[in-house]
């Protein structure tokens, strides 16, 4: 093994791909004190952080970009000239729309990067969600050709936090780390022991890219089981949520989730990079396949049975209006992030049954409201005279609105269809409007109606 080379000093860092992960990652470290080279390829990323204003949503990073950029917090185009202690790579690794699989020329690219401007003393970091292989396979031959074989410091320490929550998970959630050789694996063990709390050092680079995948995709299969009862419990006329209370409580076995969409740029595409990998080396996953295309045919069962139930109530859905709530992936915790978001496959079908969407969210804006199709408005706006209304995420607002105002604004016959059963359904019935949730269409129950 050569001599290690490498700084212990981590003073200088470079994070290739100024995304969400690797504008957390760049805010939380600056804050520990480190100096931070952001590096991304997209102009409209590097003019808004160049001006100390983060392109994203993330509770608590507007705060350190502000007073930090341009002291301890850079953007640019490249590395510093001079290279930096520990390149981190944070790159969109997306799955190709019509195959799957996976993409990974923004990966080789900045590794590329990294092998250009720094020298073999860098701690080479792979930080973005990969194909099993794909750290030893695409990043490491770009590092040895420039660096010489031997060389290279190169660990794979996978991003796990949740959006809405990174600032204080990247300091509190157990960093994985696996390494090339036991020298990479000290040096990131020693980079990341300034950040997270807890560190797992695990044996391989691949043991750790395997982690990631793993986790995301038991969190798809997860809550794709609840997804499974609640389209039973619909065909039984069950409510869902009462089976799911009623097995869960006080019962020492693994819980049921409650039903609900299951998106985001991770989990909607993450199972595809797991599926590839596994087929490159002789497996067909059975469940991961599975629970991905049980968790994306929800949203279309969903806007299939919002325009059935419109046409039942009013004859026709043609022409109707549909006010929808909660345009990103999820309502909790909030984001504007658009990655997955079941609107997207929901408005091909409501566009076809000739509805006029109304929208609100709020965290996304009306611009990127309208590139989805639907028109921009407030919530009091969105329910005036509209003749259903579709709450797709449990963003906490929604659970607060004031309904004894909102509800006398819908049309009757109406609908409210309540995706995370936020809403008082019982107030929803009581106005005289059909209440329904995910796998849960109850009848007007004739005493409750005013
Ligand atoms: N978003 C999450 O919550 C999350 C969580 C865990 C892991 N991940 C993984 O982390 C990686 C990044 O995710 P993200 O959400 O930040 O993606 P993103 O699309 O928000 O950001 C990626 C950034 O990389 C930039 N980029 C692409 N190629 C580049 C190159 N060659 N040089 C410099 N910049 C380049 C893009 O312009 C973009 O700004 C992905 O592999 C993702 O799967 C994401």
């Amino acid at each position: 093994m050569a001599a290690a080379r490498y700084s212990a000093e981590f003073g200088k860092i470079g994070i290739i791909g100024m995304g969400y992960v690797g504008l957390t990652l760049a805010a939380a470290l600056a804050r520990r004190g480190f100096s931070v080279y952001g590096v991304d390829t997209q102009p409209r990323v590097l003019e808004s952080l160049a001006a100390g204003k983060p392109h994203i949503f993330e509770p608590g990073i507007d705060e350190v970009y502000q007073g930090l950029t341009g002291k301890t917090l850079f953007a640019g185009a490249e590395l510093p000239a001079h290279g930096v202690d520990v390149a981190i790579l944070c790159v969109s690794t997306p799955v190709q729309m019509d195959t799957h699989t996976p993409y990974l020329e923004n990966l080789r690219k900045a590794a590329q990067h990294v092998a250009q401007r720094c020298d073999p003393g860098t701690l080479v970091v792979v930080r973005s969600t990969v194909p099993v292989g794909a750290s030893r396979a695409i990043v490491l031959p770009v590092l040895e050709a420039a660096w010489g074989e031997g060389n290279v410091r190169l660990v794979m320490a996978p991003e796990r936090t949740i959006q809405g929550q990174a600032l204080r998970e990247l300091e509190e959630l157990p960093q994985v780390v696996g390494g090339l050789n036991q020298e990479s694996l000290e040096a990131g063990l020693a980079f990341f022991g300034k950040l997270a709390k807890q560190l797992v050092p695990v044996s391989e680079l691949e043991t750790a890219e395997l982690v990631k995948l793993a986790n995301n995709c038991h969190t798809d299969l997860i809550y794709s089981f609840g997804n499974e009862i609640a389209m039973l419990a619909e065909r039984w006329q069950l409510d869902p949520l009462e089976v799911i209370r009623a097995t869960n409580l006080n019962y020492p076995r693994p819980d049921l989730a409650k039903p609900g969409y299951v998106g985001g740029g991770c989990l909607s595409k993450d199972p595809y990079i797991l599926i590839s990998a596994a087929r490159s080396v002789g497996y067909e996953p059975f469940l991961v396949s599975q629970a991905r295309a049980l968790n994306e045919h929800l949203p279309v069962h969903v806007a299939e049975q919002v325009v059935r139930m419109i046409r039942e109530g009013r004859g026709s859905a043609e022409g109707a209006t549909l006010a929808v709530l909660g345009w990103a992936y999820k309502g909790w915790p909030p984001t504007d992030d658009m990655r997955g978001t079941p609107i997207a496959d929901m408005m091909p079908i409501f566009r076809a049954a000739g509805l006029q969407v109304r929208g609100h969210d709020y965290l996304v804006s009306a611009g990127v409201i309208q590139e989805y199709g639907g028109i921009p408005m407030s919530v009091e706006e969105a329910f005036a005279g509209a003749d259903a209304v579709l709450v797709i995420t449990n963003h906490p607002e929604y659970a607060k609105l004031e309904l004894h105002s909102l509800l006398p604004k819908l049309k009757r016959p109406g609908l409210v269809f309540d995706s995370w059963r936020i809403l008082d359904g019982k107030a929803v019935q009581a106005a005289g409007l059909r209440y329904a949730g995910l796998g849960y269409q109850p009848q007007i129950e004739p005493e409750l109606v005013s």
